[in-house]
């Protein structure tokens, strides 16, 4: 049944047209009720989330126990602004700091007020410890990423569609190749200004781009070698997404842990948003060590609502069930089945090209060029069969369940995908 067929559906959809701006292009069903990996359209159809709001419902739709600590905190006290303390962001930011190993936590929203967040510190640290000239920092980025949509942000972006006429753009960014240690290399021994590096461990949006293997390690070193802050940007990647509580936990064996990451690759300063709420309110954060964030003095930045007392129960309630359920563990295991059984079924399916991704965060590939509709249209055929996933940039289509998802559930998607990919025309 298309979406065509479906009145309320179809209303819902006629008035976002006309009164919202277009600033997405959503997949045609209108959901009107979730819950752990599934979500209801406004017809009462199931359908399987293979999104998971772009990484943020990692912990499944509506999960009881965020609900609960939302709505209990709802009904005691929402805001305050950080005009005065409260009662709850003080326990947070301790849980939060020392399951991810950091002496401070500075808490946003969204997850580009975070980047923002961390280049400001990164730029000020530029100044004030490192020494570097005023005005003369300089940020090394990647080609390809994807931080967010600020007028700073989309300053250092390549897609066109993100800064086209934005201008004039945001300077003091130096961009390289993603996953190219020469590259770095190259620009951090020939430039004395540049304070950070900002990296994503797993480049998401540009289509689940999963560096070499030591790729963040020896960013990590290098950066050591010139006193440049290593700054990972965890927004996508983090909360368990790629199998680790964050991706930046590298190479060490700490499935089910509370591990902040390897030295390796443990970044100096840590992005983190989407998931740390489990999808229920807009929080995220920053993390860095005091010789770092005790850059940041009153008036330096804020927000109204950043650390509300809502929010700082929220992700307390978040954080707790991404380890009492072992997430981590179980996004590891169910990426591993997921990527074998796609890998062996696309020897014989010249549609897709290849499947990759780690944990949980995983992409296809299709056989056609990057300015054609078929993953789209693949992802329509997979709505109509029950499960819904979006392309991210043209051809390559992401998946990315909730880590709540269990094997028999997996195994059923499987089988949905290969179904559609195996029944698709053009
Ligand atoms: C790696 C990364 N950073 C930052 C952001 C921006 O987050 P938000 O949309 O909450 O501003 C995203 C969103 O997809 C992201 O994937």
């Amino acid at each position: 049944m298309t979406v065509l067929n479906k009145p309320a559906s179809l209303k819902a959809i006629e008035l976002e047209n006309k009164y919202g701006a277009h600033n997405y292009h959503p997949l045609p069903v209108v959901l009107n009720k979730g819950e752990g990996v599934f979500v209801w359209d406004v017809e009462g159809e199931r359908y399987y989330d293979f999104l998971s709001a772009y990484s943020a419902v990692n912990q499944g739709h509506c999960h009881p126990k965020i609900i609960d600590a939302m709505v209990k905190q709802a009904q005691t006290l929402t805001l305050t602004s950080r005009a005065f303390y409260n009662d709850v962001l003080g326990a947070y930011e301790k849980y939060a700091t020392e399951l991810f190993g950091f002496d401070k936590l500075l808490p946003m929203n969204t997850g580009a007020e975070a980047v923002e967040t961390a280049l400001k510190i990164a730029r000020k640290w530029a100044y004030e410890v490192k020494g570097i000239a005023e005005n003369k920092a300089e940020i090394v980025v990647c080609k390809n990423n994807f931080h967010g949509r600020t007028t700073t942000i989309v300053s250092f972006s390549n897609d066109p569609d993100a800064k086209k006429n934005f201008g004039p753009y945001t300077t003091g960014f130096v961009k390289i190749d993603y996953n190219n240690i020469d590259a770095l290399r190259e620009k951090l021994e020939n430039n004395k200004n540049i304070a950070a590096f900002l990296v994503e461990p797993i480049q998401g949006e540009a289509g689940v781009y999963v560096p070499d293997e030591g790729y963040l390690a020896e960013a990590k070193a290098l950066c050591e070698k010139y006193n440049v802050l290593f700054i990972a940007d965890e927004v996508q990647t983090g909360i368990a997404r790629t199998g680790r509580l964050l991706a930046t936990c590298g190479n060490c064996k700490c499935v089910n842990k509370n591990c902040s990451g390897t030295p390796e690759t443990k970044p100096d300063i840590l992005i983190l948003g989407k998931a740390l709420s489990g999808g229920a309110y807009p929080i995220s954060a920053v993390l860095a060590n005091d010789s770092i964030m005790n850059v940041i003095k009153p008036g330096n930045h804020g927000s109204t609502f950043g650390g509300n007392p809502i929010a700082a129960a929220v992700a307390v309630a978040a954080l707790k069930v991404v380890e009492e359920e072992g997430l981590a563990n179980n996004a590891d295991r169910l990426g591993i089945i997921f990527r074998e059984e796609l890998e062996s079924f696309i020897k014989e399916h010249s549609l897709v090209k290849a499947v990759r991704g780690k944990g949980l965060l995983n992409a296809i590939i299709i056989n056609d060029t990057e300015d054609s509709t078929t993953a789209w249209d693949i992802c329509l055929k997979l709505r109509d069969n029950g499960l819904l996933a979006k392309p991210t940039h043209g051809n390559i289509i992401r998946f990315a369940p909730p880590l709540v998802i269990n094997e028999t559930q997996l195994r059923d998607c499987i089988s949905i995908i290969k179904k559609t990919i195996t029944n698709f025309k053009k």
